[in-house]
């Protein structure tokens, strides 16, 4: 379990009253974007991924990036963690704009500020899960206690006795533990998470929900979730729902929803 320790608490339910920034007044967002696009070629026409997406995110937010199947939640993701590049508009982390940084530059900088972790949990079939938690100290370099971080992170998410296991030896909620002790090993401030509980049955998706709610407490994380769940889009403090490539979150539709769009 990854409330053992029965500490775990919900956060509250989504606020309908915040405003579309939840930025206070000289305070650095932690993400932020402006008029991002992104621009792919499909034939002779051109399809807009992303369409003008603009939002600034605080330290601490937790928000639930929300919308149907192909509404560009991904795309999104991999732009706010520097996986992909916009086709125009920019965006920044703590204040560095990351939109034209160099491969190298960008690698390190999401390696000390983002943690990511995917649906499909991409563990290295051949590690252990103390190898694959102990991989980005090693990306990072000059870590010679990779395996005691390594070993707290996964006691952290309640692993602790899972350590020398493979992924093909470990239920679908504990590979996703492992990838978020992998993400989280490095100590990042921000971490994305793209439908993270899509491939869990409800009470394994339940527990690995209450998992992020502790990290987000304990460790004061920025946690951005693409989901359909309805129960991860519940406990963010802010939803962003994305319709073909724009945001829109108009606070009716989010009241007349009940939080859940
Ligand atoms: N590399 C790509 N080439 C062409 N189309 C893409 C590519 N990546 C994503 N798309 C398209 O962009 C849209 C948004 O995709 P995605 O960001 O994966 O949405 P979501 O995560 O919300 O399901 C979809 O229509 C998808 O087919
Ligand atoms: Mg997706």
């Amino acid at each position: 379990m990854a409330n053992n320790n029965g500490t775990i608490q919900a956060n509250g339910p989504v606020s309908l009253v915040k405003p579309a920034s939840a930025i206070g007044a000289g305070q650095q967002p932690a993400v932020e974007a402006e008029k991002l696009t992104r621009v792919l070629p499909l034939g002779e026409q051109q399809v807009h991924i992303l369409n003008s997406v603009s939002f600034a995110i605080a330290p601490g937010e937790w928000i639930a990036l929300t919308g149907a199947s192909g509404s560009g939640k991904s795309t999104l993701l991999g732009v706010i963690a520097g996986l992909d590049t916009p086709s125009s508009g920019s965006i920044s982390i703590d204040g560095v704009d990351i939109t034209h940084m160099s491969g190298t530059a960008l690698a390190g900088l999401r390696n000390r500020k983002i943690g990511i972790v995917f649906q499909s949990f991409n563990l290295i079939s051949a590690l252990t899960a103390q190898e694959n938690v102990e991989v980005p100290l090693y990306v990072r370099g000059g870590h010679h206690n990779a395996p005691d971080k390594a070993r707290q992170m996964l006691e952290v998410v309640g692993l602790r006795e899972r350590r020398g296991h493979r992924p093909n030896q470990l239920s679908g909620g504990e590979q996703q533990r492992t990838a978020i002790a992998r993400a989280l090993v490095t100590q990042p401030t921000i971490l994305v998470a793209d439908e993270p509980t899509g491939n869990l049955d409800s009470t394994t998706g339940a527990q690995v929900l209450d998992l992020f709610a502790r990290l987000h407490r304990e460790l004061n994380l920025t946690l951005i979730i693409a989901t359909h769940d309805p129960a991860v889009a519940a406990r963010a403090t802010r939803v962003l729902h994305m319709v073909d490539g724009r945001l829109d979150t108009p606070t009716e539709a989010l009241a007349a929803s009940g939080g859940v769009l």
